[in-house]
């Protein structure tokens, strides 16, 4: 007779070694997010995170509160997430984290929490690059992107359109000289008085207001399928300071309309690009992916596009848009299928492409 424990036991070394099961634990920490998540031969069995409050306060991400907020957050998250997978730490095939890029106190609590899982469980270690994981996102669910595709990627660091030929192989055909597209949002949001991060309010009070009440500028950027976003927050500025010194009350009287024009010139910006993007490379499988792309206009103007343009476009679930464990755990799984692993020595990068 088997007792329970020994049952689970059997159980389990029969998945593992007969049934050929991959359970991969990941982390990502690499700004304000703590996240966690498992997943088993290629399907989501769990996606925690934890977001960081106390920067509202500062109207930005303060690197050092930051990371001591992961050291709060990182093992009850662990947890949560494997305990919704129904998974021990026993269980585990990997450990994978965030490599990079990211704030550089914060990849090391995600990285060497799972270096110290890793160790203890004996199992190999993978680094993800977040970039690439934002990407890889879109095998999370069906429906999945065909290669080859374009996927813009839009989040508070990074601009980016990226050539994806398979899932781990990806060119960067065009990105920003300047701001990223996030950075646009939150900065712009700032002016307006709004707490940070701005992007998610600005696309709320759009909702309300005409996107052709008041019109700012294109910036141009060298190189065809390249963005620019600093003129476009130095205009904003300078608007905003010449009206609101005529009527203090200007903003708050025309927050809605504002929000909306803003709104209106960053989508049109990163839509005119990846248009010439798609007809240049002769792609009409496009995607989106990063917290940008949770953007409400920006998903419609896609995919009014994608139906004129007869492109198939893909947009992640919300889950998967901003920061999350679970991007990172796709990518692990097809770094696990290569046997591409890192060493305890691997250090993570602040800055990578
Ligand atoms: O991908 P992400 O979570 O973190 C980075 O890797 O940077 O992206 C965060 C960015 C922030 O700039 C945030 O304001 C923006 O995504 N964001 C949005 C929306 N939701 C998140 N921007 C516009 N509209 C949204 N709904
Ligand atoms: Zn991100």
């Amino acid at each position: 007779m088997c007792l329970g424990k020994k049952v689970y036991l059997c159980a389990d070394l029969y998945k593992t070694k007969y049934l050929k099961m991959t359970t991969i634990l990941a982390i990502e920490s690499s700004c304000d997010d703590t996240a966690a998540a498992v997943i088993r031969n290629g399907t989501m069995l769990s996606n925690i995170a934890a977001s960081q409050s106390v920067h509202e306060a500062w109207g930005g991400v303060v690197p050092e509160l930051a990371s001591r907020a992961h050291q709060q957050h990182i093992v009850p998250v662990v947890d949560r997430a494997l305990k919704v997978a129904g998974v021990l730490p026993a269980d585990l095939s990997a450990v994978a984290f965030t490599a990079g890029p990211g704030l550089i106190g914060s990849l090391l609590v995600g990285s060497s929490f799972a270096k110290a899982f890793a160790l203890a469980l004996d199992v190999p270690l993978i680094a993800v690059n977040h970039i690439q994981a934002h990407v890889v996102a879109h095998f999370i669910d069906a429906p999945r992107p065909k290669f080859p595709f374009l996927c813009l990627t839009v989040s508070g660091g990074h601009t980016q359109i990226v050539k994806v030929s398979d899932h781990l192989t990806m060119e960067i055909v065009g990105e920003t000289i300047d701001d990223a597209a996030g950075e646009a949002f939150d900065k712009t949001a700032k002016m307006l008085g709004l707490p940070y991060p701005g992007g998610p309010l600005v696309d709320k009070y759009a909702q309300q207001g005409n996107p052709k009440a008041f019109s700012f500028p294109e910036p141009k950027a060298h190189g065809e399928f390249n963005f620019s976003f600093s003129g476009l927050k130095t205009s904003v500025l300078y608007f905003l300071q010449k009206q609101t010194t005529e009527n203090p009350q200007f903003i708050a009287e025309n927050l809605a309309d504002l929000c909306a024009s803003i709104q209106y010139t960053i989508v049109k910006i990163l839509l005119n690009k990846l248009q010439k993007a798609a007809k240049h490379y002769q792609i009409n499988e496009i995607a989106i992916a990063g917290g940008v792309s949770a953007n409400s206009g920006l998903r419609a103007a896609l995919l009014d596009l994608g139906q004129r343009k007869k492109w198939q476009v893909y947009i992640p679930d919300f889950q998967y848009c901003t920061d999350n464990a679970g991007m990172i755990a796709m990518a692990a799984h097809y770094l696990y299928e290569k046997g591409a692993f890192v060493e305890q020595t691997f250090m993570p990068m602040a800055r990578m492409r």
